[in-house]
């Protein structure tokens, strides 16, 4: 089933019960894949599904001469041919920002790069000035031209890196960086996130010595070469799994939620639970069960282990149809609530300001909607599922960047959705 760039129908009103399992993890996916770029020989990882992020960064690491394809049962084979070359292309980068995630691994190996500069998105300015300071401070030289940033480093020395917040991306890439740098690096005020862990964990297998992943002090002693992978299989999706749970919650149903635990998402788990939500860890899974009405809540988003930015899309879909007036505070990126003024349009009654969304509980009808962004668009099928009628959502194109399937698995779990 191919999703097309205009719209589909979601005709509320059905209660999803069954099971659907959890795909590998895109945010873990994507640096992993950009950190093949420093391995010597060939590497298989296992659990990729066909999203086109992954394509995109599929497309740059053939561009720099990594030939890397997908095989068979998601697996994707990169073979590294030593012949680097050091020019991200523009449209792959301005296409998705996580092609940044190349930069640290392309001028630890071959000295060099010119990677564009990756530019705002629709969620914030996001810059990646964090990323940078790091590579100066590892003695990488840092200079801008023509919209390019190239970096040089004859040989990248470990160092002491304080982050001045725990961004993910920075500390994923200074991390690849200092794999291959002379001497013992150390990231202090580094990002938690599991996906961090995942990657660690994979360059571990290469060879990397890396300690404290999943802490805010990493340690990364730096080793001469890293060797290719023979077989790694990725982390589940966090955040889709999240999306799965939530789809039970606004339907009033049951849904088993297989190739996912409780530990990679309390902080969400804790949440849903007051408002009313039962989730149990079960053999295959976790498993989401409704209850009575639901309750509103207050929620931050903050780094991990804080409730994530990346479900509070979902979670606001979910608090429209809450009983209360529930806030919720978006602290990571200062324009993530577009999806507030589309949910206004399927009747809810959300006051926006700034970083504060009042959400007073009641019901979604459906109307026209669009999704603008990834997460907003996962928050829009969500409010389609429970509103009175049909929604009709366009800019398909934002789901298929991140969520395998969503549409197929919704419907196979009772959902009707008209492509
Ligand atoms: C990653 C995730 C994204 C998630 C986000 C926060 C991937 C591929 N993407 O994005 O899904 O929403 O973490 O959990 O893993 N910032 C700066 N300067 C920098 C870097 C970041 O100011 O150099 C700011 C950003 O503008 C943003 C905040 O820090 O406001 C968080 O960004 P960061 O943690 O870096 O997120 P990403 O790695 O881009």
């Amino acid at each position: 089933m191919t999703y097309p760039n205009t719209s589909i129908r979601v005709v509320g009103g059905h209660r999803l019960q069954g099971k659907v399992v959890a795909a590998g993890a895109k945010n873990a996916i994507l640096p992993i894949l950009a950190s093949t770029i420093m391995l010597d020989g060939e590497t298989m990882l296992h659990n990729i599904p066909e999203l086109a992020d992954v394509n995109n960064m599929i497309r740059m690491l053939n561009a720099l001469n990594v030939r890397t394809e997908y095989g068979i049962n998601d697996n994707v084979h990169c073979l590294n041919t030593k012949k680097i070359k050091h020019l991200a292309p523009y449209e792959l980068v301005t296409a998705m920002r996580a092609s940044f995630f190349v930069a640290g691994p392309l001028v630890a190996k071959t000295g060099y790069a010119k990677v564009p500069l990756p530019g705002g998105c629709s969620i914030g300015t996001r810059p990646v000035d964090i990323h940078l300071k790091g590579f100066r401070e590892l003695g990488i030289e840092v200079s801008f031209e023509h919209g390019f940033v190239e970096l040089k480093a004859s040989s990248i020395k470990g160092e002491k890196v304080r982050l001045s917040f725990p961004s993910v991306g920075a500390t994923e890439n200074i991390m690849m960086a200092a794999c291959l740098a002379s001497g013992e690096t150390v990231i202090e005020n580094a990002a938690r996130e599991p996906e961090i862990i995942d990657l660690a964990s994979f360059l571990t297998q290469a060879g990397a010595k890396i300690e404290g992943a999943g802490t805010s002090s990493i340690q990364i002693q730096g080793v001469q070469s890293l060797k290719g992978v023979e077989a790694y299989t990725v982390m589940p999706d966090r955040i889709e799994i999240g999306t799965y749970l939530i789809a039970a919650g606004i339907t009033n149903g049951d849904i088993i939620v297989e190739n996912a635990g409780l530990a990679l998402n309390e902080a969400l788990i804790d949440v849903l639970r007051k408002t009313g939500l039962c989730i149990t860890e079960v053999d295959q899974g976790i498993r989401c069960q409704s209850g009575d009405a639901l309750q509103a809540v207050d929620v931050s988003t903050e780094p991990f282990p804080g409730f994530p930015t990346d479900m509070q899309a979902q979670l606001m879909a979910l608090l429209c149809v809450a009983k209360g007036k529930s806030i919720i505070k978006e602290q990571i990126f200062e324009n993530r609530f577009m999806h507030a003024h589309e949910l206004c349009r399927m009747g809810a009654k959300i006051d926006v300001s700034d970083q504060i969304s009042v959400i007073h509980g009641g019901t979604l009808s459906g109307a026209d909607v669009k999704m603008t962004d990834l997460r907003a668009g996962a928050a829009m099928v969500l409010a389609g599922l429970v509103a009175d009628g049909h929604t009709e959502i366009y800019g398909l194109d934002h789901l298929k960047r991140g969520y395998y399937k969503l549409l197929e698995k919704l419907t196979s779990l009772g959902a009707e959705i008209i492509l």
